[in-house]
């Protein structure tokens, strides 16, 4: 028995294997598991649940925080037992599932899942499974590197298991704040006014008699990929820091900026090493998750505070992070997905939203989640929750990839995730289009002009000055509009071939 990992000796007696935990679990039943962008997931209870194999005939509604690790969603996928998953997903197998039509995905805004819950509006949580650094003597509960939507799994669902990780070192303790804004309609103010606030508690309460088995594990979150900036990465970052820079002189922002938020993708995290050694100082960060980027900020002086619902980073970040703990404690703060990502607080502290997109249109409309406008990437994530309460919703993306195959810049694109209404700056390779005060035939002219790769260029321009002799507020050419993701399915590539 370990008293330091479970101080309440009233659940002792709960501890089991994750095989006998994996036998609480029932067809039809719905399971909220811990776990966000692979951090904090749990490692034995969903595995043991998978080994059951097709063989246990059991099909479960799976809602986690966001991705998991350790491939479990491509095991389970594998093995038949996700009838439903959401609200985000990450993993190669898995998402062939999903597109072949055999697991029902629901892409979600990762802010909302809790208000979903709280509301009714999903069937109730049959079992919730969270992964926890320690049980305290009150019986609440020390998450580990993420939060996600745990604190409303067990507050709502009607048993827990708890997977207690002994890789998690115990002074993890008071990086996490929990706070709950209560039901409609006497819902509580978020009182968040700067990314440090305190505002909850550093546990998550646990109704004792819900706690169905305690389950061990050893294993740690697995690493974050991180991709090296390459050269077209550390031009969308200069185009990004002069565009900031531009905001200082005009007095819109100071050296300070606000508090940043930066999606995943390889894009993202390259944007904020660029910060490093850049003249901006005392940043602070209201993400969701914290990356590698974070914590390299963090050590070179330039971010002071960062605030997120998870620590996703790769296998030499976590050991640096977790050897010098106490060097960042008072630096970081992990909180709940509905609070991380809540439209209020990221209206009210103004913060520079940064995701990436999988393509843009000329008029500003961005999708971040389905290729060829029909196949499942990952999800939108959190980024729908930022950009469309954000101070400033920035988008970058490639203007070309694949050998230049795919333009990153369309005329009109396949799937909208965040619209011309919320869009306010678009990063390529090539430039940055500033959308602020522009109507959409004036959008239009400056993300052809500044963000698009120049084989395609004269194509777009065309495109557009086509569509506007047919006339419209937003002109286009219905029956061309969607012609470049066709021809890229058709031919592999969206280039047009000019017969000379
Ligand atoms: N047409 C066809 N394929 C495309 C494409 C397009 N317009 N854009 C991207 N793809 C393909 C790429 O070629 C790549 O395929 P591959 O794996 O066969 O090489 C794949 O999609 C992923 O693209 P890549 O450029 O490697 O992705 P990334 O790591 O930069 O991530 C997103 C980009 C958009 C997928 C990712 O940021 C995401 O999932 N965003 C939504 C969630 C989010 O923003 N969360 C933010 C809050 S944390």
């Amino acid at each position: 028995m370990n008293l330091e990992r479970i101080q309440n000796t009233d659940l002792l007696d709960k501890v089991i294997t994750a095989n006998e935990a994996a036998l609480f679990f029932e067809n039809g039943m719905v399971v909220g598991s811990s776990g966000f962008t692979r951090a904090g997931d749990s490692k034995a209870v969903l595995k043991a649940l998978a080994d059951r194999g097709k063989e246990a005939q059991l099909k479960i509604t799976l809602i986690t925080g966001a991705s998991l690790g350790h491939d479990i969603d491509g095991i389970l996928a594998d093995t038949d037992m996700l009838a439903k998953r959401m609200p985000f997903q990450s993993d190669a197998i898995l998402r062939k599932h999903i597109n072949a039509g055999e697991v029902m995905f629901i892409d979600q805004h990762l802010g909302e899942i809790a208000e979903l819950i709280n509301n009714h509006h999903l069937p109730e949580i049959d079992i919730a499974v969270v992964e926890v650094a320690m049980i305290k003597a009150d019986g609440s509960v020390v998450p580990t590197t993420s939060i996600g939507n745990s604190a409303t799994f067990i507050q709502k669902a009607k048993k827990i298991i708890l997977e207690v990780n002994l890789t998690i070192p115990t002074n993890i303790e008071g990086i996490h704040d929990i706070f709950y804004t209560g039901d409609y309609p006497h819902r509580a103010i978020i009182p968040i006014t700067q990314a440090n606030s305190l505002i909850g508690t550093t546990s998550i309460p646990v109704d004792v008699s819900k706690v169905i088995g305690i389950v061990y594990t050893n294993v740690a979150d697995s690493p974050a990929s991180i991709a090296e900036p390459d050269t077209k990465t550390i031009a969308i970052a200069n185009f990004l820091l002069d565009f900031l820079r531009n905001e200082v002189k005009h007095g819109r922002l100071t050296t300070s900026l606000l508090p940043l938020q930066a999606g995943i993708g390889k894009v993202a995290n390259a944007i904020l090493e660029g910060f490093v050694n850049s003249e901006f100082n005392n940043l602070t960060m209201y993400s969701e998750v914290l990356q590698d980027s974070t914590f390299d900020l963090i050590d070179a002086g330039n971010l002071t505070f960062a605030s997120a619902s998870s620590i996703t980073v790769s296998e030499k970040c976590y050991q640096r992070i977790f050897q010098n703990f106490d060097n960042y404690k008072n630096k970081i703060l992990l909180r709940p997905q509905n609070i991380s990502n809540a439209a209020e607080v990221i209206r009210r502290l103004g913060i520079i939203a940064i995701n990436t997109a999988i393509e843009c249109d000329i008029y500003g409309n961005v999708n971040s989640t389905h290729v060829y406008g029909t196949k499942m990437m990952n999800g939108i994530g959190g980024s729908g929750d930022f950009a469309r309460n954000s101070y400033l919703c920035i988008f970058v993306t490639q203007a070309a990839s694949k050998g230049d195959n795919i333009s990153h810049i369309v005329p009109m694109v396949s799937h909208v995730d965040h619209s011309e209404h919320d869009v306010d700056i678009i990063v390529t390779d090539y430039g940055l289009a500033d959308l602020r005060g522009l109507a959409p035939r004036e959008r239009a002219v400056r993300i052809i002009q500044n963000c698009s790769h120049p084989d395609y260029r004269p194509y777009l321009l065309d495109y557009f000055q086509r569509a506007c002799l047919q006339g419209g507020h937003t002109p286009h050419l219905l029956n061309e509009a969607l012609s470049w993701q066709a021809r890229l399915i058709e031919t592999g590539s969206m280039k047009i071939k000019t017969e000379d």
